[in-house]
């Protein structure tokens, strides 16, 4: 029987959060910096729609490499699945998510997965639209849709704040340019990107994000499709073997639940058929990933069995 009330939650981030001190927070992006290490908060999403959760679920956080989930999502959507991973492959890598080494070994210089960031710059780029600000609203609607919030919109200072020190991002979009995988101005491609991570909410709303990949795609409350159950597959698939970056073995074995992270320190996780996690913890360990949101899971996956395997 899975964990049923906020308080038994409670208990589990009270536990999970003895571990922030081993972490840091990110702040190589300089907004980031400003998160408070010592927060822990989740929120986990039923498809009956009810929902229970721990710590600060109001504060809103940015998605990070979280968009990259859902930004795969659009444009597998747009272009079709061969299109797609003609620009960027299926498979996982131990470097690092910002890693540039790997591009320059392979024959084709097509980035390893959408999870890493070359991957995900090619994804971006695929977005279909006019502009920058049609791109980013429609990745904004599918958003909307999902959670089922139409107010979500991106935060200026934190997108302006990766833009002003995007660097290495930019290094890697300049070598898929030079090898064409990507076709479009740099700096237009970055204003998108930086914008997609920029994308905030609170850990309710990303729970039900999780929700809908948990139910294959399936609008908890209307029961219509707002992605095709084979997206949701794929996107779900990227997860296990990719979501937690070269963390992705370790947290397979030890939780064994698809799960996507930021370097904001959110976590989004999709128990299939069964719920939607979001979790918000910004003290990281060295891979970039929550410390103590990964603890949390960790419990939740022992005390409840969530391991697919
Ligand atoms: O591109 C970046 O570096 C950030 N906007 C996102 C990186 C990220 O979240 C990696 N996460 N663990």
């Amino acid at each position: 029987m899975f964990c049923q009330s906020s308080d038994e939650l409670n208990e589990l981030v009270i536990e999970a959060k003895k571990c922030v001190k081993h972490g840091k927070v990110a702040d190589y992006i300089p907004e980031l910096g400003k998160a408070n290490p010592n927060e822990l908060s989740i929120a986990i999403y039923y498809p009956n729609g009810n929902c229970i959760s721990a710590g600060d679920i109001e504060r809103k956080i940015t998605l990070q490499s979280i968009s990259k989930v859902i930004s795969l999502a659009l444009v597998l959507m747009d272009r079709g699945t061969d299109y797609v991973f003609k620009h960027v492959g299926m498979e996982p890598t131990g470097d690092p998510f910002n890693s540039i080494a790997r591009l320059e070994m392979m024959d084709v210089a097509k980035p390893l997965n959408p999870m890493i960031n070359a991957g995900a710059l090619s994804v971006t780029h695929m977005i279909q639209g006019e502009d920058v600000k049609e791109r980013l609203q429609r990745l904004l609607t599918l958003i909307q849709t999902m959670t089922n919030n139409f107010e979500i919109n991106y935060n200026e200072n934190v997108a302006q704040s990766e833009f002003d020190t995007a660097y290495l991002n930019r290094s890697l979009a300049y070598f898929l340019k030079q090898h064409r995988i990507i076709d479009e101005d740099i700096e237009q491609l970055l204003d998108l990107y930086t914008k997609q991570c920029a994308i905030e909410m609170n850990c309710l709303d990303l729970a039900r994000i999780g929700l809908v990949f948990a139910m294959d795609g399936i609008d908890p409350d209307n029961g219509k499709h707002i992605l095709p159950a084979d997206v949701a597959r794929i996107c779900k698939t990227f997860m296990v073997t990719c979501g937690m970056y070269n963390a992705s073995g370790e947290f397979a074995i030890k939780i064994g639940i698809p799960a996507k992270s930021g370097v904001s320190g959110g976590i989004m996780g999709a128990v299939p058929g069964k719920f939607g996690i979001g979790i918000f913890g910004p003290s990281l360990d060295q891979k970039g990933n929550s410390i103590a949101g990964i603890k949390l899971l960790e419990l939740l996956s022992k005390n409840y069995r969530l391991s697919m395997f």
